[in-house]
């Protein structure tokens, strides 16, 4: 068993610049296996649906994603299978975009209404370092493009473009008491976990 590494939340400058790539070289090591899979320990240990290398104080173009369903802090997701991401690319995204009420392990306590486009088409390398190429649509298309982001040092809440579409994480449970329409009519209506196509 790997040791468990703390969250990097954000205020820390390392997780809030881009990373670098992980060189050919280093994918076959030991040192790099380890860091994968104390990067997977971490995910699951916090309860995440994915993780980003920087999280953990990994400087890396490096993340993994998966949901066993049902995951504790997105009750309503979907089931994801898990993969790992090294240096990956998004190669293309859909003009249609959709809503999603995001969290993120670096950003405590705290849930944000974000558009982002609805699939993609990206590519990268997997685990052993082989070329994956790969279509996402719904949630796991959601979930890549929120782990993408944090290798270029983007948060979530750069992505929330109105200060009230930022709430506290327990409001969400309280979310069929919110007046009619807060903060938007589709924020309403979406429980975390799940994806709408209005604002
Ligand atoms: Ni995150």
């Amino acid at each position: 068993m790997s040791t468990l590494p703390p969250l990097v939340i954000i205020g820390d400058a390392d997780l809030m610049r881009p990373q670098p790539a992980v060189e050919n070289a280093a994918l076959d090591t030991p040192q790099f296996q380890q860091k994968l899979e104390q990067l997977r320990h971490a995910m699951v240990h916090y309860q995440g649906i994915g993780i980003a290398a920087p999280q953990i104080g990994w400087a890396a173009r490096v993340f993994c994603l998966g949901i066993d369903n049902p995951s504790s802090r997105y009750p309503q997701a979907p089931a994801i299978e898990f993969g790992f991401w090294i240096n990956p690319e998004m190669t293309a995204a859909s003009r249609k975009t959709v809503w999603a009420w995001e969290g993120c392990l670096s950003v405590p306590g705290m849930r944000g209404w974000v558009e982002r486009p609805a699939e993609i088409q990206v590519y990268g390398l997997d685990e052993r370092g082989q070329p994956r190429e790969a279509r996402f649509a719904g949630f796991a298309a959601r979930v890549w493009q929120h782990e993408f982001d944090h290798l270029d040092g983007v948060l979530y809440p750069q992505r929330v473009s109105h200060g009230r579409w930022l709430v506290p994480e327990v409001t969400l449970q309280n979310q069929h008491t919110w007046p009619s329409g807060w903060p938007s009519p589709g924020a309403a209506a979406t429980p975390p976990g799940q994806l709408c196509d209005r604002a």
